[in-house]
């Protein structure tokens, strides 16, 4: 139509207030690099357990980071923690943790069903002008969109692990997602001091696309008998520049998390199946529940 109606015409959100969904590993991290730079904050999970853990990660992160920008200087170190936390505010009631929220970033589960689920019940109580956007690594941000009557107001915001210290956000634009607000999580990043580059919404965007199949390879190499786990990791270390080798790397994402991404993608047949075919390596590990540094041991021993 030559004129839009209804929410495609609203005016690009000014960002204020963000709720994450999620206080693991990725939705901390996104919280306190929000909270860093001038956002307030709500994050969200299950149970306080979950918060809890997300706020130790949050504080074990912030003491590294104050160490960097003040070193030798404890108070200013403190000032910058208790400032940073002074704007995160946590909660388990999603309901109310929505009923302010400019942006509200998803960092649940990898799982479509649960994701959908959490959409479709935001949709209903948060504001009409709120922004979603989901973390996922793998999933289609359109099929999540689905579950909610704003798909014109919903995107991907793909943030790296560790996100303190990584500077890339991948900003998915799905067809149906309106220019206004495209802009207003481009203003995010921004103002989170990230750098944000524009995707598609096509599987793995543009890192985990290329990633993925590169660390997959990588397996190959080392299950063909051809090098060691430990010399891929040297030869792409000094080799390519890259600073953790495929295998550091791996065991850093979670053997389970790279498991689920390509059966995931095999499923979804968007890919060439021999880039992402199974490498029996792979899912021996998983399957003896070794998953990497999460869990204590996966190509490398952690303790
Ligand atoms: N907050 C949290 N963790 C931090 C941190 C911070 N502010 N700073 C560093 N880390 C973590 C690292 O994981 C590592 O852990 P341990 O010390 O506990 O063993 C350690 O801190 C290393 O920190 P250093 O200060 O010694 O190292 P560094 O700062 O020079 O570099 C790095 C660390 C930035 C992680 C670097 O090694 C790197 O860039 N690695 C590659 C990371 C990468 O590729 N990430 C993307 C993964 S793919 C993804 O995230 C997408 C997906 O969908 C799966
Ligand atoms: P995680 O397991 O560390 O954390 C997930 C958290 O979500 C848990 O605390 C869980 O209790 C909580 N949760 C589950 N269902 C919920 C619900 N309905 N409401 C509120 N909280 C709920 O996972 P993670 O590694 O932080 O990954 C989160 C998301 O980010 C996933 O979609 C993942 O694909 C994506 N991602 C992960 C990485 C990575 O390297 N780990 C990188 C980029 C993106």
């Amino acid at each position: 139509a030559l004129f839009s109606t209804s929410s495609s015409a609203m005016a690009p959100t000014n960002v204020k207030n963000i709720t994450v969904f999620g206080s693991g590993l990725m939705g901390a991290g996104i919280v306190q690099v929000a909270a860093q730079n001038a956002f307030n904050v709500t994050m969200v999970d299950l149970n306080p357990a979950a918060l809890q853990k997300g706020q130790d990660i949050i504080t074990s992160s912030l003491k590294r980071v104050a160490k960097k920008q003040f070193p030798e200087d404890a108070e200013k170190q403190k000032e910058f923690i208790d400032q940073t936390m002074s704007r995160v505010k946590t909660s388990t009631d999603s309901e109310a943790a929505s009923k302010d929220a400019d942006l509200i970033i998803e960092a649940i589960v990898e799982n479509l069903k649960t994701k959908q689920q959490l959409f479709a019940m935001l949709d209903k109580v948060a504001p009409e002008h709120t922004l979603f956007c989901s973390n996922t690594s793998s999933l289609p941000i359109g099929e999540i969109a689905k579950a909610t009557k704003r798909t014109d107001r919903f995107g991907g915001l793909h943030f790296f692990n560790p996100v303190p210290q990584m500077k890339l956000v991948e900003v998915i634009r799905t067809d149906a997602t309106s220019q206004d607000s495209f802009d207003s999580l481009l203003d995010v990043c921004t103002r989170m001091k990230k750098t944000p580059v524009s995707c598609k919404d096509t599987p793995g965007f543009i890192v985990n696309r290329l990633l993925v199949p590169y660390m997959m390879e990588s397996l190959r190499i080392v299950e063909r008998g051809e090098a060691t786990p430990q010399d891929v990791d040297v030869a792409m270390k000094l080799g390519a520049g890259f600073p953790m080798g495929p295998f550091e790397l791996a065991d850093f994402v979670g053997l389970d998390t790279m498991q689920y991404i390509v059966d995931g993608w095999r499923k979804e047949g968007k890919i060439d199946a021999n880039l992402v075919a199974p490498v029996k390596l792979l899912d021996d590990l998983v399957a003896q529940g070794n998953f990497g540094r999460k869990s204590g041991q996966g190509f490398y021993s952690y303790s």
